[in-house]
């Protein structure tokens, strides 16, 4: 039995009640109104507008290059499909890094322009004031520690986090100054599943996973990485629910041939 109704929207304080019930929560990125829709439809708990839409929809290497502009816009076309789920937007790189007041500014921005119900941040001690600054104001913050790919050129690497045991000290003290400043919820990446589930017991707020293993209270995945839509994409936490790339390459090679020997369109197909 789920905590939420059917047809309630999913709010803060429902993540909150399904941690303390043992429900876990499911959460997966989206970037357009049509896909949102579906996912909404299809009962996802939250969906998180996140700047991975930097690799997965405009190309980049990196989530550094997408813009505060950008992320609005992706946000209002999620808002509009998604009538049920949590919507969470990311803050991109450059629009929170600067000092709180620039963080509470974008904060409001993605809450006025777009419509949605929270923001996320990457970082520790070092994001904290610019956090209190933005609940403050009434915006809820989820946290992200573990691997956080907008400081990707400071790592060098996207290998497993916090393997190290003072690593992993220092992780768990940023989650509790997370905690204590506020965060609704925390997304852990690609770290140990040890370390996942210490977390996951030590804090109240719900902790919600990415390579961060089963015993959090519960997991996000790149859309597109889930559908399959990414061939070039398979790190050991990533588990495919269908091969998108390969049905749609298969249905647009028939639509070509059914174009080129003019099977397409038939007597039934024009007007
Ligand atoms: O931007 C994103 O997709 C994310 C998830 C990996 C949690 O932050």
């Amino acid at each position: 039995m789920s905590v939420h109704s059917e047809n309630k929207r999913v709010t803060t304080h429902t993540l909150q009640s399904m941690k303390n019930q043992g429900e876990k929560i499911s959460m997966l990125t989206a970037y357009d109104f049509s896909m949102a829709r579906i996912l909404d439809d299809s009962g996802i708990d939250v969906l998180l507008v996140g700047d991975s839409a930097s690799n997965v929809m405009a190309g980049h290497e990196t989530t550094l290059p997408i813009t505060l502009d950008q992320m609005i816009y992706h946000a209002q076309s999620v808002v509009r499909g998604a009538q049920r789920c949590l919507i969470v937007v990311d803050l991109p790189f450059g629009s929170y890094q600067g000092n709180s007041k620039e963080a509470l500014n974008s904060a409001i921005r993605i809450m006025k322009e777009a419509g949605a119900h929270a923001i996320k941040l990457e970082g520790g001690e070092e994001v904290v004031d610019s956090i209190k600054r933005i609940i403050s104001a009434g915006v809820p913050v989820m946290g992200h520690l573990g691997l956080t790919p907008q400081s990707i050129y400071k790592f060098g690497t996207y290998a497993v986090r916090a393997k190290k045991a003072d690593e992993a000290e220092q992780l768990m003290r940023n989650a509790e100054l997370l905690q204590d400043a506020g965060c609704f919820a925390l997304v852990l990446e690609k770290i140990p599943a040890a370390l996942g589930q210490k977390v996951a017991e030590t804090l109240s707020i719900p902790v919600i996973g990415i390579g961060a293993g089963g015993g959090v209270d519960g997991q996000v995945l790149v859309m597109h990485d889930m559908l399959g839509l990414n061939k070039d994409f398979s790190p050991r936490f990533l588990r495919r629910y269908a091969s998108l790339y390969d049905t749609v390459h298969e249905a647009v090679g028939n639509y070509i041939k059914d174009v080129k020997s003019r099977d397409f369109p038939n007597e039934q197909e024009q007007y």
